[in-house]
């Protein structure tokens, strides 16, 4: 049975996956081999794309048709036996051989993927990987496991006409991290305060509203469908905060999550769960949910075994413990690898994992104390817990130390816990950068992440790490928007998120073409030259453009507290929240250096210690993040700090306004609707970017007294 791809309503946006998209791959003749739920899937996507392009699908089962394929896309196991050896020495028949009105259909398409077959020498594809080739006129993509056979189609599907080209040597597609997880932090009645999405800016829940499951099944399908196409292979369906209903889906609330699993299922996404770690207590009133207790550990043994017996196929339990009010072992006198392993420990018989997360600092901090410093504090938690945690439990490190702020260090933690598997967390939503009204292309700020080698030149990066055992998880930036992120172009940093999970080494520039080619159909376009260009011109570099007009030299924060949208360069000064810059009238940023601050820069391993610790080799972009500077201080530019805030600030709202005009050639280049929603959001932009120019450099001015050598307005 095929499945059959997902109507959603006519105004919603498809964001990367437009009928044209599927051009290429509909105009064609393909066929099918192998079976099971996820074959059915890529059958339905073929057959769908065939409806609308005038191509043909068939499955090796059927008739052969009178032709042979341009497509095949066949699982190993289902070839005929002798295919499938490894030590296949057959000759392949040439297609060059091959006169196709002489030789049956069926017999072209066996020798492609045999050719295919036999180049590949027996490499294992894995359960997600493919390979993929042009044999001949044959495009053939081979999977071992059905999931492959999917990853492979989209990946014929974002090549277009160029997978119908030329000859090419077969290349093995596997991804990078195995699992890449989006977390939704999506509350199932709404807070009073964080609405029905904590931190989301594309309207409500696409799982949940009001109290409810929100069951539009063709938006969550077509949802699991644009993640499949950008490579995400688990959700976690509710916030990390968990509330009173919420702690419910684990137990009596089980067949909503389950109903969200079904929809996900055909495109290869399993469901996790956010829980509270108080859920024994306040489920089922034991009297503690001490991590050592038996019945506290017989508790969550027989609930997760009633979880498996309703979603054989559930992922895991996400905790956020001890943690800005969310219950943990802490209060039990335990510490974080009890708490893990307690549910490490129920989920293990079923192959679960559990996602921990490192963000756990105090957020009662007494703003007059200096030495209490928040960058420290997961390291501080958990470096001592190394090789203590089980291995399926997976300790969830926020990229940064302090909060997805639009410029900070890497967090010490990944390079921390070599007996620990980690998941590397980013924020797609743009909680602090901009939410989703100004456009910050977040690709490259994840890119440098993932670039990062914490051990210096010639050791391992980050995505080294995470490759490890580990994940790559975002929190999402969907709600049930018409562009399903608010911005339209905030639809690019989702598609990023999957594809720089898939393979971290994959350049910004590289996946926005993607992104543009899949959702703009340049092909189509009149200017197609002119729509790309412009794109890159208004998004490439939006992630630094964003940081030069907020706060400078990664002191972060500086956001109106709350909400954290536009400026407050004090908000946050005099709060227990641990995020200060300490400026006065000499100087600001933050000493965290061993020799005389709170002796973060210790956490580090050589050569980054030592780096961040001097002044001289400090990068100018974390200056305030590592040290407190007067304000006449020279940074490598060549600039003092006090006209590099200046001069950055009047540049980023200079390529903001240069962005509003670009994207005004593009009025009829593109679908009027997304171009409508994206000139509301840049008018927003543009006013907050002027305001925090003006907020910012009115504050400095006024602190240190010092004038603009350039003579401009400071207020
Ligand atoms: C930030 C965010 C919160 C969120 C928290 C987390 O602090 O503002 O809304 O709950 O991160 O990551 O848990």
């Amino acid at each position: 049975m095929p499945v059959i791809p997902p109507d959603v309503a006519p105004d919603v946006h498809p964001a990367w996956l437009p009928p044209e998209a599927f051009r290429a791959v509909g105009s064609r003749h393909t066929l099918v081999s192998g079976d099971g739920p996820l074959v059915d899937t890529v059958f339905g996507e073929v057959e769908r794309a065939c409806a609308g392009h005038g191509g043909a699908v068939r499955r090796a089962t059927d008739e052969p048709d009178a032709r042979p394929a341009d497509l095949v896309l066949a699982l190993t196991p289902a070839l005929p036996a002798a295919d499938r050896r490894p030590d296949d020495v057959r000759e392949p028949i040439a297609a060059s051989d091959t006169d196709p009105d002489a030789v049956p259909a069926a017999q072209v398409d066996l020798d492609a993927v045999r050719a295919a077959h036999v180049d590949l020498a027996g490499a294992a594809l894995g359960a997600e990987g493919f390979a993929l080739t042009r044999h001949g006129q044959v495009t053939v993509v081979l999977a071992d496991a059905p999931a492959g056979l999917l990853y492979g189609l989209f990946q014929v599907v974002r090549l277009g006409e160029a997978a119908f080209g030329p000859e090419c040597p077969v290349r093995v597609h596997r991804p990078a991290l195995g699992r890449r997880m989006l977390d939704h932090w999506d509350n199932v009645d709404p807070h009073p305060v964080m609405g029905q999405v904590e931190r989301g800016y594309a309207g409500g829940s696409i799982f949940w509203r009001d109290g409810r499951p929100r069951r539009d099944r063709a938006r969550a399908r077509a949802y699991a469908r644009l993640l499949a196409a950008c490579g995400v292979n688990a959700v976690a369906v509710n916030n990390v905060n968990v509330h009173a209903t919420e702690a419910r889906l684990l137990t009596d609330r089980l067949d909503d999550v389950a109903e969200i699993a079904d929809e996900l299922r055909p495109y290869a996404i399993r469901v996790h769960l956010s829980v509270t770690f108080a859920a024994p207590v306040v489920l089922d009133g034991l009297p503690t949910a001490d991590p050592l207790d038996d019945a506290v550990r017989t508790w969550w043994a027989e609930a997760t075994r009633r979880v498996y017996a309703r979603i054989p196929d559930f992922g895991g339990y996400l905790v956020k413990a001890d943690s800005e009010g969310q219950p943990g072992p802490f209060s039990y006198g335990r510490d974080h690898a009890d708490g893990a392993n307690l549910l490490a420990e129920a989920l293990a018989p079923y192959g679960g994992v559990v996602h921990w997360r490192a963000f756990v600092y105090n957020h009662r901090q007494d703003w007059r104390d200096r030495s209490t410093d928040r960058a420290r504090a997961a390291f501080d938690h958990f470096a001592p817990l190394d090789g203590r945690f089980r291995d399926n439990v997976i300790l969830q490190v926020k990229h940064g130390p302090m909060d997805f702020q639009a410029r900070e260090p890497v967090s010490p933690v990944i390079a921390a816990m070599p007996g620990t598997r980690l998941a590397v967390e980013f924020q797609v939503t743009q909680e602090y950068t901009g939410q989703q009204r100004h456009v910050c292309y977040l690709a490259p700020w994840w890119s440098e992440v993932l670039r990062y080698r914490p051990w210096g030149d010639g050791g391992r990066s980050v995505a080294d790490v995470a490759a490890d055992g580990g994940d790559l998880v975002a929190v999402s930036n969907v709600g049930d928007d018409r562009f399903w992120t608010g911005h339209p172009l905030a639809q690019a940093n989702l598609y990023a998120f999957g594809r720089l999970a898939w393979e971290p080494g994959l350049t910004p520039e590289a996946v926005l073409d993607e992104w543009i080619d899949l959702t703009f159909d340049p092909a189509r376009s009149t200017g197609p030259a002119l729509l790309r260009r412009t794109l890159h011109e208004v998004m490439d570099d939006s992630w630094r453009t964003y940081e030069r007009y907020t706060a400078p030299l990664g002191v972060g924060f500086m956001v109106r507290p709350g909400h954290h949208y536009g400026p407050d360069v004090d908000g946050y000064e005099y709060t227990p929240w641990g995020t200060y810059h300490f400026a006065d009238r000499d100087g600001l940023g933050v000493d965290r250096t061993r020799a005389t601050g709170t002796g973060f820069t210790g956490q580090y391993p050589p050569p980054w210690s030592q780096v961040y610790e001097s002044l001289d080799e400090c990068p100018d972009e974390l200056l305030l993040f590592f040290h407190h500077v007067p304000y006449d201080h020279v940074l490598h530019s060549g600039k003092t700090v006090i006209q590099h805030i200046y001069d950055s600030h009047f540049d980023g709202v200079r390529e903001v306004e240069e962005t509003v005009g670009r994207w005004q050639r593009l009025a009829g280049l593109i679908d009027p609707d997304v171009h409508a929603r994206v000139t509301e959001r840049l008018t927003e932009q543009l006013r907050c970017a002027r305001e925090w120019r003006d907020q910012v450099n009115a504050y400095f001015h006024r602190k240190s007294g010092t004038p603009d050598a350039h003579h401009r307005p400071l207020h």
